[in-house]
């Protein structure tokens, strides 16, 4: 072996790295390096490989697709193995059309006006699992591993509520056999949550706890654990995106023609098929969808990686067949990675609206999740000694969704071993330099300024201006930050006293712009009593309750003066968030700000408000799907919810309307399937006016 090449030592250097971070991975659920670190190195070795085809040795990391089977699990031989897709990187849109281009030729078609159906999924980020059912029960629950072989994870899968433990057959009859492939994931949600337990768990003393990285490790880990006792307290879900095996029709079980047709009957058959499968027609609809999803990645629940475009006809896919362990018919196409590796700049304190303390690592810029990064939360200050982060630091950085980027973990292997100190949280608020104080049995430091801190003031006037509180377009922080800072506003009232003569002056103030802002603050006069009460920013009041308690009060004095007794007559209000209420309200300095806004002429339609629309959908829940000709989402929502009637993301059996537009897409099948009501947006129009016919 050419020991002193160059090159080969670098294949050398490439294999220990991948072997122990590969271990890391798959065996012990606990990744040191981002995943685009990883595939980076993966690709390198690849290319090398490429060059050196004698180079390539049987324990090569490229030989191996990962996953270690654990000593304590049995081992299962899958009977039609677990494959992997070709997953292409490139993050434009338009990959789809050399897809389709090539399965085209593949299946020699000429006639170009007529495309090839294909199924589009999105790539869900979690574990591959594949359940065997047999007359119709679940008897076996296995991990992919290497795709030949994985691990019997039966005990821990049975924990999980959305997989059936027996399919339900009133719709479809159930296959004697029926192999089930999907993935397993924590949704965002659960993930949150699960880490704020596990956070305060640690607070508590409790011994070998820990937070997780990502959702995506959250659920294997849980997945591949011993104790089925561990799994069944971690929320999981899961998602079928297709089938293994399955007996054969001439034994009287049913036979699909599209992959479309297997996903609909497995999720008659009760297993969660995702909303986002869609059919597309042509390379142009996959386009369309991949740009559709990619806008949708960041609010939808759970994590995705990227899409997955799958030719629909089965006898088309037995035709393309498959290149080694990936099949023709398939690829994937993969978005930008949600997790980054750089450095730790410096470590700033920031003041919230409520005094809260968030030390904000100050990164050195990184492109993660589509966006470039400078600054990351890590939330308070148990956490910074936890992952034990300093100035000088290489961590790993995570944007996922409409979540704040944070930092997640140190990579101690990549840092300096010199370090900066010990992070510690200031005795003094850096804004104002008031008393920090931590209550006990909270996690946040607070500063005890109140409004007298700049910083709060800055906070709870940008609150107020947000587009989803009084929506005063053109009052950004840089404005605000300038309208403090130079005492031109103390407190929120005084925004509704500002002059074309006291902006003239400020930095980036046109006569032009400060016209527009007069305008936009004279606007948000008009508002209404649930908007209002959220601009208010009281502690705990999001806008979910601020709608609530509109809608149970009818009005403001009402409100201001309920005791904590009534305020928990309201729906969704505990303790807590009762106790924030009736205290604000009894601050003598909130209830003045409230009277010098209404005597500035803030005001809102009691009568025309939340609460006293005709309540004509009471009780009847709703599905939105495809474009509506005049209402967007929001305005569909918002009509429906204002009528008493409520909006669900998926259609089940008890759904009472779908309301369908333009492009609707599997949503509308499945209510078809469960023969649920399917309505059209004039339809609505006449229900939420209470004018329909019985
Ligand atoms: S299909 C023959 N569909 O991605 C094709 N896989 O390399 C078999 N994955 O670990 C897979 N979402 O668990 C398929 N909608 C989807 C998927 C999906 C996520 C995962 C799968 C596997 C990897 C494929």
């Amino acid at each position: 072996m050419p020991t002193d090449d160059p090159l080969y030592q670098r294949l050398q250097t490439l294999h220990s790295l991948l072997h122990h971070h590969a271990h890391r991975y798959y065996v012990l659920d606990s990744p040191e390096v981002p995943d685009a670190q990883y595939d980076a190195w993966f690709q390198e070795l690849q290319a090398i490989e490429v060059q050196h085809p004698e180079w390539r040795t049987p324990d090569s990391p490229t030989q191996r697709v990962g996953g270690r089977v654990l000593d304590g699990f049995d081992t299962v031989r899958h009977r039609v193995p677990m494959l992997s897709i070709r997953t292409e990187t490139d993050t434009e849109a338009s990959g789809a059309v050399a897809f389709d281009t090539r399965i085209r030729k593949e299946l020699e078609l000429t006639d170009d006006t007529a495309p090839v159906e294909y199924v589009a999924e999105p790539k869900f980020d979690g574990l591959a699992l594949s359940l065997r059912y047999e007359s119709g029960v679940l008897v076996q629950a296995a991990t992919r591993g290497d795709g030949e072989v994985g691990e019997d994870v039966t005990q821990n899968v049975r924990t999980i509520g959305q997989i059936p433990l027996r399919l339900d057959g009133r719709q479809r009859p159930v296959p004697a056999v029926l192999e089930v492939r999907g993935e397993v994931y924590m949704r965002r949600d659960d993930f949150e949550a699960l880490n704020e337990r596990q956070r305060q768990r640690i607070a508590c003393g409790a011994k070998g706890e820990k937070t997780f990285v990502n959702p995506r490790n959250a659920a294997a880990g849980a997945i591949r654990q011993l104790d089925p006792q561990i799994a069944a307290s971690r929320p999981l879900s899961f998602f079928a995106y297709g089938w293994g095996e399955m007996s054969a029709p001439e034994q009287g079980d049913p036979a699909f023609v599209t992959h479309f047709d297997g996903l609909m009957a497995l999720n008659a058959w009760g297993l969660p098929v995702s909303d986002l499968v869609q059919r597309c027609a042509g390379a142009d609809a996959l386009v369309a969808y991949h740009r559709h999803i990619g806008a949708l990645r960041d609010r939808l629940p759970f994590d995705i990686d990227g899409v997955v475009y799958k030719v629909n006809r089965l006898d088309w896919q037995k035709r393309l067949g498959f290149v080694t362990r990936e099949p023709r018919w398939a690829i994937a196409h993969k978005y930008p990675a949600q997790e980054q590796m750089t450095t730790v700049l410096d470590i700033d304190v920031q003041v919230g609206r409520t005094g809260k303390l968030t030390p904000v690592a100050k990164l050195a810029p990184v492109f993660v999740g589509g966006v470039t990064v400078t600054n990351a939360t890590l939330h308070n200050e148990d956490e910074v000694l936890r992952k034990d982060v300093r100035i000088g630091d290489t961590v790993i950085v995570r944007r996922a969704g409409d979540v704040i980027p944070e930092v997640v973990s140190v990579v101690t292997s990549a840092s300096s071993p010199v370090r900066g100190p010990v992070f510690r949280m200031p005795v003094a608020c850096p804004v104002c330099g008031s008393a920090v104080v931590r209550e006990t049995g909270e996690v946040d430091h607070r500063c005890t300024g109140g409004l007298y801190c700049s910083a709060q003031r800055k906070q709870a006037i940008l609150h107020y201006a947000q587009r989803r509180a009084m929506d005063i377009e053109g009052l950004g922080e840089k404005l605000v930050d300038q309208l403090v800072d130079a005492r031109i506003i103390h407190g929120l009232p005084d925004l509704y006293r500002l002059g074309l003569s006291s902006l003239a002056g400020l930095d980036r103030m046109a006569e032009k712009s400060a016209g527009n802002l007069l305008e936009a603050l004279e606007r948000s006069k008009r508002t209404s009593l649930a908007r209002f009460l959220y601009a208010l920013g009281i502690r705990h009041v999001g806008e979910a309750t601020a709608k609530d308690l509109a809608r149970h009060f009818g009005s403001l004095d009402p409100v201001m003066d309920a005791s904590v007794d009534e305020l928990l007559q309201v729906r969704d209000v505990g303790p807590v968030v009762a106790h924030s209420i009736h205290t604000f309200f009894a601050q003598p300095h909130n209830r003045e700000t409230v009277e010098q806004l209404r005597a500035c002429g803030v005001h809102w339609d009691d009568e025309a408000g939340t609460g006293s629309a005709p309540q004509t959908l009471q009780g009847q829940t709703f599905v939105l799907t495809g474009t509506l000709p005049t209402l967007s989402r929001d305005q569909a929502k918002a009509l429906i919810e204002s009528a008493g009637g409520k909006v669900s993301g998926s259609v089940s059996k008890k759904t009472d309307f779908v309301v369908a537009g333009a492009e609707a897409g599997s949503k509308l099948e499945k209510a078809q399937a469960l023969g649920v009501a399917v309505i059209d947006e004039a339809r609505l129009l006449v229900l939420a006016s209470g004018d329909a016919a019985p």
